[in-house]
C-alpha cells in the first residue's frame, strides 16, 4: 500500500493522505458487491445505492487509522472497514424506514425504500449485512482465528446486544422519565457498537497489546458518544441541505439534547470529545495529528452553532 511513512506530517499531508485512504475505501466498497447487472438486478441496485452513496466513511477511516497508528496498513485493514461501512449503510436502510424514522432523504439521495420500494430495501440491508460475514472470511494474509474473532466480534456488534438492541430501545425512547445515563446506554449500543467493531477490529489486525485495546475501547466509547449527540444536534439545528438527509426525526424522543438542552449538550458533547481524545493518547499511537485532522472535519460544524 503507498502510504506516505513520515514521522511529523503537517496538516496539509495528513489531509492528503485521509483523502488517499478514502479513496482506496471508495475502491474496495465498489468492488465489494456484485455488479448492478447481475440478477436480481433491482436488489443488486439497490445495495449499490445505499453503500455506494457518498458518506463520510468515518468507520472505515478509524478502523484504517487506528491499524495504521498500531503500525498495520494493508488490504485486510480497508476491507474490514468495508466490513464496518456495510453494516452501518444496512443499518440506515432500515432506520429510514416508515416503520422506524420514516425518513425520506439519505445522504442528500432518495432513502433506499423511496429509490426503490420497502420489500427490496429490506432485502437489500439483509444482503448488505450478510456480505459483510463474507468478506471477513476471505480476508487474506489473516490468520484463521483472527478471521474467527472478527465474525464474533461482529455478531456481537450487530446482535440483539449491541446495534439491534440499540435501535430497540431507541424506538421506545419517549418517555419524560429517560435519564442522561440511560440515553448514554442507548447511544452506546446504537452508534458505540460499531464504533467499537471498527476500533477493535484494527487492533485485532495489527496485534494490540491488551493495554493498548483497553485504552481504545475508552476512544470509542467516548466518540461514539459524542458523534451520535452531534448527530442528534444535526437533526435538531441543521437544515436538510446542510444535513444532506432528513431532519427532525428525533422529535418526541428523549434524546440528550431533549432531556439537557442545547447549552447542557455542548458541553456534554465537548466533554466526551475530551475524553475521547485524552484515551487515544494513552494508546499511543503513533499518528496521533491524523486523530487531530479527522476530528476536525467530523465535528467542526459545531464551531458554527448558536450558543444556545
Ligand atoms: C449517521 O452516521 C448515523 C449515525 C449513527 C449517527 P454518519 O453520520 O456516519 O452517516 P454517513 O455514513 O456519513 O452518511
Ligand atoms: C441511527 O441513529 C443509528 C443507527 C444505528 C442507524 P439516527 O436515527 O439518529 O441516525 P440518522 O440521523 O437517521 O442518520
Ligand atoms: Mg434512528
Ligand atoms: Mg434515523
Ligand atoms: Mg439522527
Amino acid at each position: 500500500m503507498n502510504i506516505n511513512k513520515k514521522i511529523t506530517m503537517s496538516n496539509v499531508s495528513v489531509t492528503a493522505e485521509v483523502q488517499s485512504v478514502k479513496i482506496q475505501i471508495e475502491k474496495a466498497l465498489e468492488n465489494s458487491l456484485p455488479n448492478e447487472n447481475t440478477w436480481p438486478v433491482k436488489l443488486h441496485k439497490a445495495q449499490r445505492h445505499a453503500l455506494l452513496s457518498p458518506g463520510k466513511r468515518f468507520r472505515p477511516l478509524l478502523c484504517y487509522f487506528v491499524a495504521s497508528g498500531l503500525g498495520k496498513e494493508d488490504e485486510a485493514v480497508i476491507l474490514v472497514g468495508c466490513v464496518a461501512e456495510m453494516v452501518h449503510a444496512a443499518s440506515l436502510i432500515l432506520d429510514d424506514l416508515p416503520c422506524m424514522d420514516d425518513a425520506d432523504m439519505r445522504r442528500n439521495q432518495p432513502s433506499t425504500h423511496i429509490a426503490f420500494d420497502e420489500s427490496t430495501a429490506i432485502l437489500s440491508a439483509t444482503a448488505l449485512l450478510n456480505q459483510a460475514f463474507s468478506v471477513i472470511s476471505k480476508l487474506n494474509k489473516v490468520s484463521d482465528s483472527a478471521k474467527v474473532m472478527l465474525v464474533d466480534l461482529l455478531s456481537h456488534t450487530v446482535g440483539s446486544n449491541g446495534l439491534i438492541a440499540g435501535q430497540m430501545a431507541d424506538l421506545s425512547n419517549n418517555s419524560s422519565a429517560t435519564t442522561l445515563k440511560d440515553v448514554e446506554d442507548l447511544n452506546t449500543l446504537k452508534t458505540g457498537a460499531l464504533f467499537d467493531f471498527s476500533i477493535e477490529s484494527a487492533a485485532i489486525l495489527a496485534n494490540a497489546s491488551e493495554a493498548k485495546k483497553k485504552h481504545l475501547k475508552e476512544f470509542s466509547r467516548y466518540l461514539g458518544l459524542a458523534f451520535q449527540l452531534m448527530d442528534d444536534v444535526k437533526d435538531k439545528l441543521m437544515t436538510q441541505e446542510l444535513a444532506e438527509k432528513s431532519i427532525n426525526k428525533d422529535i418526541g424522543k428523549a434524546t440528550i439534547l431533549a432531556i439537557k438542552g442545547s447549552r447542557a449538550s455542548m458541553e456534554i458533547l465537548n466533554n466526551y470529545l475530551k475524553k475521547s481524545k485524552e484515551s487515544l493518547k494513552m494508546a499511543d499511537l503513533s499518528n496521533l495529528n491524523t486523530f487531530d485532522v479527522l476530528f476536525e472535519s467530523q465535528f467542526s460544524f459545531l464551531k458554527i452553532l448558536p450558543k444556545n
